[in-house]
């Protein structure tokens, strides 16, 4: 059953296994509309398994379902919901042989039909907007890290999703890029975007996150507001990683 208008993202008991191996294992996950819900959590406990099922990277989930918008993303004929779930990746993704400005021209002239003037001009605004302008012709290996996942960020915006998923977007990079990087993803949450973000930057979970889930071995373990869940955290495991996150 979906609520329909409250959320515009309901994972509800969604079980995905690889093999016998039990990946995510009962993990309901509720995103309302304007929400920048962290997730956190160990190496392996389903993080990014979980997002990839809700961008349809994944083929299928074993049992539960994922509603984007009340409907069934799983479901013939909902194809069009990937347009709208747009994702930024750890290792960036980009194409290597195509300039920046034509990596993010791509999804909107194939996915969406769009003319290659408006590409073009739609790409050149959305790198005006990340500060990285003069970087349009370059190619991705002439890039920063920093610069490339901003480029990725790009890329992403350009389809105008609906929803963004982050899966450690700044993980890959060295820290005095991180800022900038997490300074584009406040923009976002700031302006309203509905996002979920895998991260470990518990500094932007503490001050952007709507809310916050602690992940271990596929459940979903732990979930409150910022504020509460590294003041009062109610399992001694989302206690534990907190402390261990904060030592580093
Ligand atoms: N395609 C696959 N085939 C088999 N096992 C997989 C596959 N993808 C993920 N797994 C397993 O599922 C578990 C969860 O993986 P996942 O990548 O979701 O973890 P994660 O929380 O994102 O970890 P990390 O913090 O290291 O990125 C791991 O044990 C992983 O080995
Ligand atoms: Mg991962």
């Amino acid at each position: 059953m979906s609520s329909g208008e409250e959320y515009i993202l309901e994972i509800r008991n969604v079980t995905k296994k690889f093999g016998s191996f039990t990946a995510l294992d009962d993990v309901t996950v509720m995103l309302k509309p304007h929400e920048c819900l962290v997730i956190c959590g160990p190496s392996g406990s389903g993080k990014s398994t979980l997002v990839r099922c809700v961008n349809m990277i994944e083929s299928r989930v074993d049992s539960g379902e994922i509603l984007y918008r009340g409907k069934n993303i799983y479901a013939r004929g909902a194809h069009d919901v990937r347009k709208k779930i747009g994702m930024v990746f750890q290792q960036f993704n980009l194409f290597y042989h195509l300039t920046v400005e034509q990596n993010i021209m791509l999804a909107p002239m194939h996915v969406k039909g769009v003319g290659k003037a408006e590409a073009r001009e739609k790409a050149s605004a959305l790198l005006a907007r990340v500060d990285l302008a003069d970087k349009a012709q370059a190619y991705p290996i002439e890039l920063s890290g920093g610069q490339k996942q901003r480029a990725a960020i790009c890329r992403c915006l350009a389809l105008e999703p609906d929803i963004i998923l982050f899966d450690e977007p700044t993980s890959a990079l060295d820290p005095e890029m991180i800022k900038e990087v997490l300074d584009i993803m406040k923009a976002l949450a700031s302006a309203g975007t509905s996002m979920i973000c895998v991260t470990h930057e518990l500094g932007f979970a503490k001050e952007v996150a709507d809310r916050i889930i602690f992940m271990e071995t596929g459940k979903n373990i732990e979930e409150n507001n910022s504020q509460d869940f590294f003041e009062h955290p109610k399992s001694i495991r989302t206690r534990a990683f907190i402390n261990q996150i904060l030592k580093v």
